[in-house]
């Protein structure tokens, strides 16, 4: 798929990403790019707060470089790679193995080696005049999936 559009306010990263939140499921992984305060995190917080239906605290995985949540039927992995040292690093953090079975929000995927799983839904932002725009693109199965939430 190659769908995108614009994303004039928090308001809107975080309704597009409850959106998100209710079609994810496990197994599923979402790759986030963008340059640095392009809204990666913001949109990770959105996706956990609506998917563990509270304001949770969902501080940004900087330096602990996964964080992981207990949803009601899902585990939802939240990683931040930008201070990845090794690609190894990543089976050590079990985000190798949690990849495929729980839902896996990543942010700076590119140190990943491979760049992650071939079916990922792969979300990029970037804040424009215009607001933040989102891209997505994957798999075609992500368009019927997740088409609604970029009318
Ligand atoms: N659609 C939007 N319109 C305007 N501002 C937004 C929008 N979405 C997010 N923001 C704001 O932009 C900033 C994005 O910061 P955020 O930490 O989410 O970026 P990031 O991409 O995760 O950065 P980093 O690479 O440092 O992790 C926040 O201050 C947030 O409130
Ligand atoms: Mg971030």
């Amino acid at each position: 798929m190659f769908r995108s559009r614009v994303l004039p306010d928090l308001t809107a990263t975080e309704a597009f990403a409850a959106c998100i939140s209710a079609r994810l499921m496990a197994g599923d992984t979402v790759l986030l790019s963008g340059e640095i305060g392009a809204g990666k995190t913001s949109f990770a917080r959105a996706v956990i707060r609506a998917r563990m239906g509270a304001e949770i605290d969902v501080p940004s995985p900087t330096y602990t470089l996964v964080q992981t949540y207990a949803a009601r039927d899902v585990e939802i992995w939240h990683a931040d790679l930008y201070r990845l040292g090794d690609p190894d690093e990543v089976a050590e953090l079990g985000l190798d193995a949690a990849l495929g079975s729980a839902i896996c929000l990543i942010e700076w995927s590119d140190r990943l080696q491979g760049a992650g799983p071939a079916g990922a839904l792969s979300l990029s932002f970037d804040a424009g005049a215009e607001g933040h725009r989102v891209t997505a693109t994957g798999p075609e199965v992500w368009d019927s999936r997740i088409g609604a939430c970029l009318d």
